[in-house]
């Protein structure tokens, strides 16, 4: 079993009631030896149309983040808790997370080994180490099952207020040095 194997199968996945709306899967993109994974909620309306996560308007800033912390957008592995789209982009079920989580993320984690994993927004975050506040927490870093998580605020929240945008650029430069050593 390969990260290719993997996305092939999740690609027919019925195990939730998500597939029975989407158009594709969204397992997610980026080199299989990543350093840095970034894992956001679900994908949206462009997303389910093309495939890629992370390819709207959070994801044209997700990009413009990335670069403005000195990385680059190819090096990074991205994808999200969940891989098809809730309709009327609804927050993701938990059994919705928790099924795909089992079945799809953590082995994604496991095959990248990143360095640092980065969860975008509420929804991430608290399916993944079970933090709620992420204004008090963003920026912090979790050791949890051995891996690091850090917590950053979702690109879509900085959209929706734009004075989350400064707290969010310092905490993907932070991101950067954390997985430089
Ligand atoms: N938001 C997410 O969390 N994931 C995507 O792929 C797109 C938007």
């Amino acid at each position: 079993m390969n990260l290719e194997n993997l996305c092939n199968i999740a690609s027919s996945c019925r195990s939730c009631p998500l597939h029975e709306s989407k158009t594709h899967t969204v397992f997610g993109e980026g080199p299989e030896d990543a350093r840095i994974m970034l894992i956001g909620e679900a994908p949206g309306k462009n997303e389910d149309e093309t495939g890629r996560p992370f390819i709207g308007s959070s994801g044209k800033l997700l990009t413009d983040l990335i670069s403005g912390a000195g990385l680059n957008r190819d090096d990074i592995y991205i994808t999200s808790i969940v891989k098809c789209r809730p309709l009327n982009n609804r927050k993701p079920r938990k059994l919705e997370y928790t099924t795909c989580i089992d079945l799809y993320l953590k082995k994604q984690i496991e095959f990248i080994n990143p360095d640092i994993i980065g969860l975008l927004g509420n929804s991430a975050i608290y399916a993944l180490i079970g933090k709620n506040n992420i204004k008090q927490i963003h920026g912090n870093i979790y050791p949890v099952d051995g891996r690091k998580y850090m917590a950053l605020f979702h690109p879509a929240a900085a959209l929706y207020s734009r004075i989350l945008l400064p707290q969010l650029v310092e905490d993907m430069i932070q991101l950067k040095k954390t997985a430089e050593f």
